[in-house]
């Protein structure tokens, strides 16, 4: 399993500036989320209102599963590092706002939120890029990201790659992040695959498995404008290009933006780059309004049921599970905290580390968990400092040793 790593040499972290004390809109299920202690070193934690029930990201899988190649250990890592609170340097994670690679819509930032869903990101109290407009912007889904470039709601980011370091060093104010983990961000986001829809072909067709109404809607979606016989919703929603042309368009929402894929637009309300829509029978008023559709009541009904066919189905899991033995879990930390100690990068070992612990108190509360989660806690804890202290020898002897978690 040998990764290729060029270990950088990465500048000093610079301390995060005392951030604005917010009032906190507390909830029971902020109350459950003990991760989230009020009080913390971050002030931004206390602005954070985590996920409802069902919209929480998974635990990382990858620890119980096998990495069998390169690329796997790279997503591996990646998903490691979306679900640690590491990377941004604060009290939240990729996953807190993108739960396994997609949206919430009830995540709430006391003063940076309007609504669930939507959050101020040119806010000083996250970020460098501060535009003095209290403006939220909706969170989006990451589901196949892979193929839905152009990203950010203006599409100013060609590719993955500079969004996500946008995100973390931008948009976050947080550390910069080596190459590796980069890397690894990115490979995670493009495994993170559409929902699987049993209502769509490969084409982007609708399947027998779809409504009549939703049927009707595919040819009111695919019909030109009456007053713009060039465009049809399909025209800049193509079918066979996942529901998104990757080109930014004025649609009267206030300036030019992306045209969003369609594929996931079940799960991801509210709708437009602020989040002003929150029903896709809103926004199919907004295009009648805007293009002067003249559309009938039924209509819009066929096109909310074409919308609600094309845009739902299963979330898959963003990697694939395919052994749920949990026994193999820690297993897979041995190798991850190996290329940390072989890159002598004491960020990345703290990273795996903290995030592997936050793994196995979430594992202990299942009802299969295993004997000896205290005892690899413990062994993980004592690697830490040997790593913080350069001591990487000690700390390559500590992980063949004591973290024989297999057998
Ligand atoms: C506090 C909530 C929040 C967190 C945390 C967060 N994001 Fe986002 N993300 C957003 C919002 C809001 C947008 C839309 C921003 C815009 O377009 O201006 C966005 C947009 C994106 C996009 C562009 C998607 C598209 O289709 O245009 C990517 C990719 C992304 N985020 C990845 C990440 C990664 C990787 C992390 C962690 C390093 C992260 N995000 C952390 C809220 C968040
Ligand atoms: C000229 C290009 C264009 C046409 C035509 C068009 N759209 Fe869009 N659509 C967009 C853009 C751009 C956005 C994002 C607007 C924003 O973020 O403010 C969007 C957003 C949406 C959204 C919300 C997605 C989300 O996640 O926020 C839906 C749903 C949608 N369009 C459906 C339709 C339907 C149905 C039609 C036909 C009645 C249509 N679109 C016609 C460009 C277009």
């Amino acid at each position: 399993m040998a990764l290729l790593y060029l270990p950088m040499k990465k500048p000093p972290v610079p301390e995060r500036s005392a951030l604005p004390s917010l009032a906190i809109r507390c909830t029971a299920t902020m109350a459950a989320f003990g991760a989230l202690s009020l009080g913390s070193a971050h002030l931004a934690a206390d602005m954070l209102v985590s996920p409802g029930p069902g919209q929480g990201g998974e635990p990382v899988a990858l620890l119980g599963r096998p990495l069998e190649d390169d690329r796997a250990v790279l997503v591996a890592l990646g998903e490691l590092a979306f679900k640690s609170k590491e990377v941004l340097g604060v009290e939240f994670s990729c996953d807190d706002c993108h739960p396994d690679g997609g949206t919430t819509s009830t995540i709430f930032f006391t003063g940076l939120s309007d609504k669930p869903g939507n959050i101020d990101t040119t806010n000083r109290a996250l970020t460098m890029v501060e535009d003095g407009r209290f403006n939220p912007k909706n969170i989006p889904s990451l589901r196949g990201a892979a193929h839905t470039e152009p990203f950010g709601h203006r599409g100013n980011f060609e590719t993955l790659r500079p969004f996500t370091l946008f995100a973390v060093t931008g948009e976050f104010n947080g550390p910069t992040p080596t190459d590796l983990i980069l890397d690894a961000l990115v490979a995670y986001q493009e495994e993170v695959a559409f929902p699987d829809n049993p209502a769509l072909d490969a084409r982007g067709r609708l399947t027998d498995a779809a409504s009549d109404a939703a049927v009707r809607g595919q040819t009111l979606f695919a019909k030109p404008f009456s007053d713009n016989p060039a465009l049809s919703c399909a025209t800049c929603h193509p079918p066979d290009a996942n529901f998104t042309d990757g080109a930014v368009h004025d649609i009267g929402s206030g300036d030019v933006f992306d045209a969003p894929s369609l594929r996931d637009v079940v799960a991801s309300p509210p709708y437009f780059h602020d989040g002003r829509h929150d029903t896709l029978a809103d926004v199919v008023d907004h295009f009648d309004r805007q293009y002067g559709l003249g559309l009938a009541s039924s209509d819009k009904d066929d096109l909310v049921a074409y919308l609600e066919a094309i845009g739902g189905g299963t979330a898959p899991p963003p990697v694939p599970r395919p052994d749920v033995n949990g026994r193999r879990f820690p297993a897979n930390i041995e190798p991850l905290l190996a290329m940390a100690i072989a890159g002598k990068d004491h960020s990345l070992g703290d990273l795996i580390v903290e995030q592997a612990v936050r793994e196995l108190d979430i594992w202990r509360t299942a009802a299969d968990a295993p004997d000896g989660i205290a005892a690899w806690k413990t062994a993980l804890r004592r690697i830490e400092p040997l790593m913080a202290t350069g001591k990487w020898a000690a700390a390559d002897e500590a992980v063949r040793s004591d973290l024989n978690f297999v057998r």
